[in-house]
């Protein structure tokens, strides 16, 4: 006799694990599987990582060129120190997954899962630990969440040494004195700028025109002249024909015009694949595109009745709160409680030195193609804490519909934009127009100043610009 659970989640990142948390709230009987740490890559090897060191780089940055009235002498950076206080971070943060998990009464499979078909009951999973050791159970729900891994290309030869992954750059002990990054998305431009921070020489390689090329043409173009001011070599429109390990250590990437460039280390960051692959999916008639895309409903459901697929392997952008909403989904579907998604309210941020928040649409989305809308926009010079930080390089753009006044999206580089992207989120959440904005009080001296400033400039109402905009119709 198997043990037989309500659901049954496989993967333990934060589509998965808060997925299990969901339906154990719920009140259904859950089992979760995970091959390696909970937390999945947002924990392990991703956004927690890399916020770590991103904040001493800052801090970093700030002792580099001091703030006006302090001279620093004699500073010292330790990065295998820093890559310590990484490595706490993210045990305290898996380990506490767990501990959530089993406050819960979630049990825990750790290996590898897999469906293996029907039984009288529900579905049956195969969990084979790291000995091979098998063990089955069965479940009446199956939430598959197994997220992506970093892209590899054969003529690549990624070998995990010189030329690696974002996997492997995070547990590097020393700073590369020179590093070539293959890519410059969003994975790209973080690690450019954490290791510029720590003093490598940087060059990156892009294929498209632009780095940063989903964000909005004035986002990537401030990071791109951020990223040259710091000596942070770019070039775009270039393909790579091949990269090659070196006997003597580093590696060589040659480039299709026939330039060769040689560094201590190279980064491969042009995108993630997805983990479908092994887990009987096919077998049981799952519907997947050719990269393996799971194809679900908008209540995260597969076509086959009870299995349900969350995060990075099916549509929407691969992001952790993403993730998670998308577990919640399932988890509610599952016990009963009809939820829809709707990604139209999707944040996220990219942490770079300042970073850059976006919400809902931006200009050049197709969305706005036949919306009527206007922008406004507000510069974080012209506020009074950006200045008293002396942090204050960087604007936010809010996109209004001009008939309802709604807030369509906004984005913007600046301090702490992602934190006021997320109340901006909420407004448009409450389908909230600029004169909701207007009328809640922001308090005196904040960041937060900026949101009211920038959505009323859009009809040209902006107290503090000089410059106020006129509204206009779309440009
Ligand atoms: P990405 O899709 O953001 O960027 C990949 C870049 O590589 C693109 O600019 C692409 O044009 C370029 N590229 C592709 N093939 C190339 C080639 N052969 N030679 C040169 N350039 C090439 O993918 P990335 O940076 O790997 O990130 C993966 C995912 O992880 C993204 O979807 C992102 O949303 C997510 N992520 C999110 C973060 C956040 O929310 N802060 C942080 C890091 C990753």
């Amino acid at each position: 006799m198997l043990d037989n659970f309500d659901v049954c989640v496989i993967g333990g990142g934060p589509a998965g694990y808060v997925s299990a948390l969901k339906s154990a709230i719920n009140g259904l009987s859950v089992a979760i599987i995970e091959k390696e740490n909970f937390g999945g890559t947002c924990l392990n090897k991703g956004c927690i990582p890399t916020k770590t060191i991103y904040s001493k780089a800052k801090y970093l940055s700030k002792l580099k060129k001091p703030e006006y009235g302090f001279k620093i002498s004699g500073y010292s950076v330790d990065y295998n120190d820093v890559i310590d206080y990484k490595e706490r971070v993210v045990s305290t943060l898996t380990g506490g997954v767990e501990k959530l998990l089993r406050a819960r009464k979630v049990s825990i499979f750790n290996g590898t899962g897999r469906i293996n078909g029907n039984n009288n009951i529900g579905f049956v999973l195969t969990i084979t630990d790291g000995s091979g050791f098998k063990t089955d159970i069965s479940a009446k729900n199956v939430v598959v969440s197994t997220g992506s891994s970093p892209l590899m290309i054969p003529s690549f030869n990624i070998d995990h040494k010189n030329i690696m992954t974002s996997d492997e750059i995070l547990e590097l002990r020393e700073v590369p004195k020179f590093l070539i990054i293959i890519g410059a998305g969003v994975i790209g431009c973080e690690f450019a700028n954490i290791f510029s921070e720590f003093g490598a020489d940087i060059k990156m390689i892009e294929l498209l025109p632009s780095i940063l090329s989903i964000e909005d043409r004035d986002i990537s173009k401030f990071v791109q002249k951020n990223f040259k001011s710091r000596n942070i070599d770019i070039m775009t429109s270039v393909e790579v024909e091949s990269i090659k390990p070196l006997e003597e250590g580093g590696a060589t990437v040659s480039l299709k015009t026939g330039e060769k460039f040689t560094a201590d280390k190279i980064l491969v960051s042009i995108g993630r694949k997805l983990n479908t692959g092994g887990l009987g999916l096919e077998e049981i008639g799952i519907k997947m595109d050719g990269r393996g895309k799971i194809d679900v409903d908008s209540y995260n459901k597969t076509n086959i009745k009870g299995i349900y697929a969350c995060g990075d392997i099916v549509d929407g952008p691969m992001l952790a709160h993403k993730a998670s909403y998308d577990g919640i989904i399932a988890a509610d579907n599952i016990a009963g409680i009809v939820k829809e998604k709707d990604y139209s309210v999707l944040p996220w941020s990219i942490y770079t030195n300042p970073p850059i928040g976006t919400v809902g649409l931006k200009e050049g989305d197709n969305g706005l193609k036949d919306i009527d809308y206007s922008v406004g926009r507000f510069s974080y010079a012209a506020n009074g804490m950006a200045l008293a930080m002396e942090e204050n390089d960087g604007f936010l753009k809010v996109l209004v519909e001009n008939k309802s006044k709604k807030i369509l999206g906004a984005t913007g580089i600046g301090p702490d934009t992602p934190e006021l992207i997320a109340e901006i989120a909420s407004y448009m959440h409450f389908n909230g127009t600029i004169f909701d904005i207007e009328s809640t009080i922001h308090s005196h001296p904040t960041l937060s100043e900026i949101i009211p400033e920038a959505s009323l400039d859009s009809i040209g109402e902006a107290i503090h610009k000089v410059n106020p905009r006129a509204a206009k119709k779309k440009n």
